[in-house]
């Protein structure tokens, strides 16, 4: 197993209190088709601030929405993961990107809710301007010797985000080890960014884009696909990877995720992504009940998880 050599980052260059004020260039729409669910990939001029050069694919971005809450107070920020790789979307370290998907509620009383921060993003025209903080985040990043790894990305939603920028940057480094990217949604239209993901994996062999669309594709037994089911659906694929000693496992999106990952991978025997904790260690696969799981995992160093 090679060394994980984790980069130096820098945080919180711009803070709540002193944030930067960059415009949008672009903000468009990155589902499929006419999905009902709204997310947008939207990008930001950061040329001539202390962020230009400085951020990482994996880190995080604030955003600090205009206004004040219910009790007078201004807005408290939002974080966006960056989708762009770290050189920049479309290779120029001017602009970061991030992938933002409108929150909208209906709540019991039947009003309609809409999140506060992403629907102020989504609204926005090119050269609106917003306030950025960040970046933030120092551990869900790539690798400085990244192509000594294979990769096994897990995401829902848009925990894509990070894994848009990944993807980009590892194919773009010439990488010869696997890079495969399981992403769970609910329908064919809510795939984000398919278009970009589908040709990459006719394109390259050691790449593999595996959708588990949750309320379309059933499984055998008739239960849904999670992107957790990928462990027995695809195992052909996914076992020779997983059993790598220098494979490395990263989950973004629904929090709730990691837990059904953490079972699967502990249920196949997978316990080097896993920090088994006392008691639970020394059973055996079929030994492990539900609370032994519940309680006693933990990522482990070779497991990289951003949940929200
Ligand atoms: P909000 O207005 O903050 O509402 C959020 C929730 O709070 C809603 O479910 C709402 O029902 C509830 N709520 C609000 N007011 C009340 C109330 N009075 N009573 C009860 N409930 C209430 N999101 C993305 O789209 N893309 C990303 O790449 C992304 N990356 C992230 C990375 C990290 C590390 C983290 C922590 C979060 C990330 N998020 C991302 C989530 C993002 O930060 C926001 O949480 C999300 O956009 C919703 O913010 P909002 O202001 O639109 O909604
Ligand atoms: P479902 O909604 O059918 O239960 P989005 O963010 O676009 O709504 O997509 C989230 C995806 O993650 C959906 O396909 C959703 O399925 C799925 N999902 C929901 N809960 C879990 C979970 N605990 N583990 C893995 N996937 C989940």
């Amino acid at each position: 197993m090679p060394e994980i050599k984790l980069p130096e980052v820098e945080l919180n260059i711009y803070s709540p209190r002193d944030p930067v004020e960059v415009p949008i260039v672009e903000n468009w729409i990155c589902t499929k088709e006419s999905s009902p669910n709204f997310v947008r990939h939207i990008t930001f001029d950061i040329s001539g601030t202390d962020l230009e050069g400085r951020i990482r694919v994996g880190q995080s971005i604030g955003i600090l929405p205009p206004g004040e809450d219910e009790n007078g107070r201004p807005y408290k920020l939002r974080l966006y993961s960056v989708c762009s790789p770290t050189e920049g979307e479309g290779g120029d370290t001017s602009l970061v990107s991030t992938t933002v998907k409108r929150t909208i509620e209906e709540w019991d009383d039947n009003s309609l809710y809409l999140g506060v921060c992403s629907n102020y993003l989504a609204d926005l025209s090119p050269g609106d301007t917003v306030k950025m903080t960040g970046p933030s985040g120092r551990r869900f990043l790539l690798p400085e010797n990244a192509k000594d790894f294979n990769y096994v990305f897990f995401a829902t939603g848009t925990g894509i985000a990070p894994f848009r920028g990944m993807v980009m940057e590892l194919l773009d480094s010439g990488i010869e080890n696997d890079v495969v990217l399981i992403f769970g949604c609910p329908y064919r239209t809510d795939l984000l960014y398919a278009d970009y993901f589908e040709p990459l994996d006719e394109q390259y062999s050691n790449f593999t884009y595996l959708p588990y669309i949750s309320r379309e594709n059933r499984r055998s037994d008739g239960s849904k696909k999670y992107v957790q089911t990928c462990l027995w659906d695809d195992a052909d694929l996914l076992d020779p990877i997983l059993e790598k000693d220098n494979t490395l496992l990263y989950i973004c999106g629904l929090k709730g995720m990691e837990e059904g990952i953490y079972k699967a991978l502990a249920k196949k025997g997978l316990k080097k992504y896993l920090d088994l904790r006392e008691g639970v260690i020394d059973k055996k696969p079929g030994e492990w009940d539900e609370n032994d799981l519940k309680r006693n995992i933990k990522p482990a160093p070779r497991s990289f998880v951003e949940v929200y």
